[in-house]
C-alpha cells in the first residue's frame, strides 16, 4: 500500500509492474497502472503531432512555391534526408519586390492596410528604378473628363499608376488601349463628410502603395483636370521634398467650431487643422496614413456628422505627426469665389485660353523653400461639357514645351 486512498481495498495486493486492481464505488474492479496512461497519452500526443506536422508541410507548399526562400532555409535539412531536393527556380529579389502586388484582390481593409503598411528601414534603394506617380480617382463613377487624362498620359508610360475607386456597383469599362483599363481597385461605398470617405482614401492609398515603384501619390476626383504636360507635372512632384495638402487653423464655425473636445489629449483644438481633401503625398506620409490605428478611432467616434471628417482627419494628424514635411497647401486649385457650401463647378462656356492660363500662371506660393514657381497643377471643378472646349485647347496647355528645371525657376 503506498497511498492511504487504497487503504479500502487491503486484500489486492499490487501487481509487479506497479499496476492495481482498484474498484470505484459499484463498479467491478479494474487495473490502473500509473506509468501506462501516461505512455498512451504521450503516444497519442506523437502520432497527432506527426499527423498535423505532415499535413501542414505539404500546405505549405502549396502556399509557398518551390523557390520560396522561406520553404527552401526551413524545409532543406528535411528535403536532403528525403533525398529529393528541388533547386529553387525563382529567387527573391529587389526586383521581384518592387514589381509590387496585383491591385486585383479580394483582401478586406484590415488585411490591405496591414500589407500597405510594410515599407523598407533601410536607406537607398540599390537597383536601378524609375520613380512612379500614383494617380488616384476618386469617383462615384464614371470618368467623363477621361479623354483629355488619356491625352496627358499619353507616351509616359512607365511613369505612372492608376487607380480608380467608385461605387461598389460600378463597372468601369474601358478599351484596353485606355490607361484606365482594369485599374478599378475593389471599392465600398463612401459618403461625403464621413469616415468612408477616408476609407475610400485610405484603399486608394494602401493600393497604391502595394507597387513599390509609386512614389508620390495624388488624390485627383473625376472633375480635376492636369494643367500642365505631363513632365513638368512629374518633374514638379519627383523633385519636391515636402508633401502637398492644405492644412490651416480655421477659428470660426467650420473649424474650430467643429472641434470635439472627447479628442483631447490626443487632439487639442490648437492642433487643430482644416484642408480640402484633394492631397498629394510622398510615399513615406502614404505609408503612414495606411498605418495609424492612434488618431482614426478618435476621428471615427467624434468627428460626427456636422464635422465632415474628410476635412479635418488627414490635415490634423499630419500636422500634429508631421508638420514640417508638410507644404501646407493644395496643388488642385479650386474656385471659392462664387461664395456658397460648394466651390464653383465650370462649365463649357467658362473655357478659354485666357481662363486657363490665369489658373496656371499663379505663383503665389513656395516650392522648395523658394517663391516664383508653378503652384496649381491639377484644377476642378469642371462638368462633362468642359471636354470639348478643353480637348481643343490641350495642344496650347498639356503638349510639352521642352523641358523645364524646377530647379532653376
Ligand atoms: C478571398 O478568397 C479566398 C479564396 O476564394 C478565400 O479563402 C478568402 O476567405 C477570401 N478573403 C476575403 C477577405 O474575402
Ligand atoms: C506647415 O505647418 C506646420 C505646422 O502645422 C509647420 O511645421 C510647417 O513648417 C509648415 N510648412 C510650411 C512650408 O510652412
Ligand atoms: C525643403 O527645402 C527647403 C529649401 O532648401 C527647406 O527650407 C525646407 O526645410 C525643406 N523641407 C523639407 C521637408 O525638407
Amino acid at each position: 500500500m503506498r497511498s492511504g486512498s487504497f487503504m479500502s481495498f487491503p486484500s489486492v495486493p499490487p501487481f509487479e509492474d506497479g499496476c492495481q486492481l482498484i474498484r470505484g464505488p459499484g463498479r467491478p474492479f479494474k487495473r490502473e497502472c500509473p506509468g501506462k496512461l501516461v505512455k498512451m497519452l504521450f503516444f497519442t500526443f506523437l502520432m497527432a503531432g506527426l499527423v498535423i506536422g505532415t499535413i501542414f508541410v505539404s500546405h505549405m507548399s502549396e502556399y509557398y512555391p518551390a523557390g520560396s526562400t522561406f520553404l527552401s532555409n526551413s524545409l532543406s535539412l528535411c528535403r536532403d534526408n528525403l533525398n529529393s531536393y528541388i533547386e529553387p527556380v525563382q529567387w527573391v529579389n529587389p526586383e521581384s519586390w518592387l514589381r509590387g502586388l496585383s491591385i486585383h484582390h479580394n483582401m478586406s481593409d484590415e488585411e490591405l492596410l496591414w500589407l500597405a503598411s510594410m515599407a523598407p528601414q533601410r536607406e537607398g534603394v540599390p537597383i536601378q528604378r524609375v520613380p512612379k506617380i500614383a494617380f488616384m480617382f476618386l469617383t462615384r463613377g464614371p470618368l467623363p473628363l477621361a479623354p483629355l487624362w488619356e491625352r496627358f498620359f499619353g507616351g509616359n508610360q512607365g511613369l505612372f499608376s492608376i487607380y480608380v475607386h467608385t461605387h461598389p456597383n460600378y463597372k468601369l469599362d474601358m478599351p484596353t488601349s485606355s490607361v484606365f483599363y482594369r485599374r478599378q481597385i475593389p471599392s465600398k461605398e463612401a459618403q461625403w463628410g464621413d469616415v468612408t470617405m477616408c476609407d475610400a482614401e485610405r484603399r486608394l492609398l494602401a493600393n497604391a502603395l502595394l507597387d513599390f515603384s509609386n512614389e508620390r501619390f495624388v488624390l485627383l476626383s473625376e472633375t480635376c483636370i492636369p494643367l500642365h504636360p505631363f513632365p513638368i507635372i512629374y518633374n514638379y512632384l519627383i523633385l519636391a521634398n515636402e508633401s502637398f495638402i492644405g492644412a490651416f487653423d480655421d477659428p470660426g464655425p467650420y473649424g474650430r467650431g467643429r472641434y470635439n473636445p472627447q479628442m483631447a489629449p490626443l487632439i487639442t483644438v490648437e492642433a487643430w487643422r482644416k484642408g480640402s481633401q484633394w492631397f498629394e503625398l510622398k510615399r513615406n506620409l502614404a505609408v503612414e496614413l495606411v498605418s495609424d490605428t492612434l488618431y482614426y478611432p478618435k476621428f471615427k467616434d467624434f468627428c460626427i456628422p456636422g464635422c465632415y471628417v474628410d476635412e479635418h482627419y488627414f490635415p490634423t494628424f499630419l500636422s500634429i505627426e508631421f508638420g514640417p514635411q508638410l507644404a501646407n497647401r493644395s496643388v488642385t486649385s479650386v474656385d471659392w469665389s462664387r461664395g456658397g457650401a460648394h466651390p464653383a463647378m465650370f462649365g463649357g462656356g467658362d473655357i478659354t485660353e485666357a481662363f486657363l492660363t490665369n489658373i496656371r500662371e499663379q505663383r503665389d506660393c513656395l516650392y522648395n523653400g523658394q517663391p516664383g514657381s508653378i503652384c496649381f497643377l491639377f484644377a476642378r471643378k469642371f462638368s462633362p461639357s468642359t471636354l470639348e472646349p478643353l480637348v481643343q485647347l490641350a495642344p496650347k496647355f498639356l503638349d510639352t514645351v521642352g523641358s523645364v528645371d524646377l530647379r532653376q525657376r
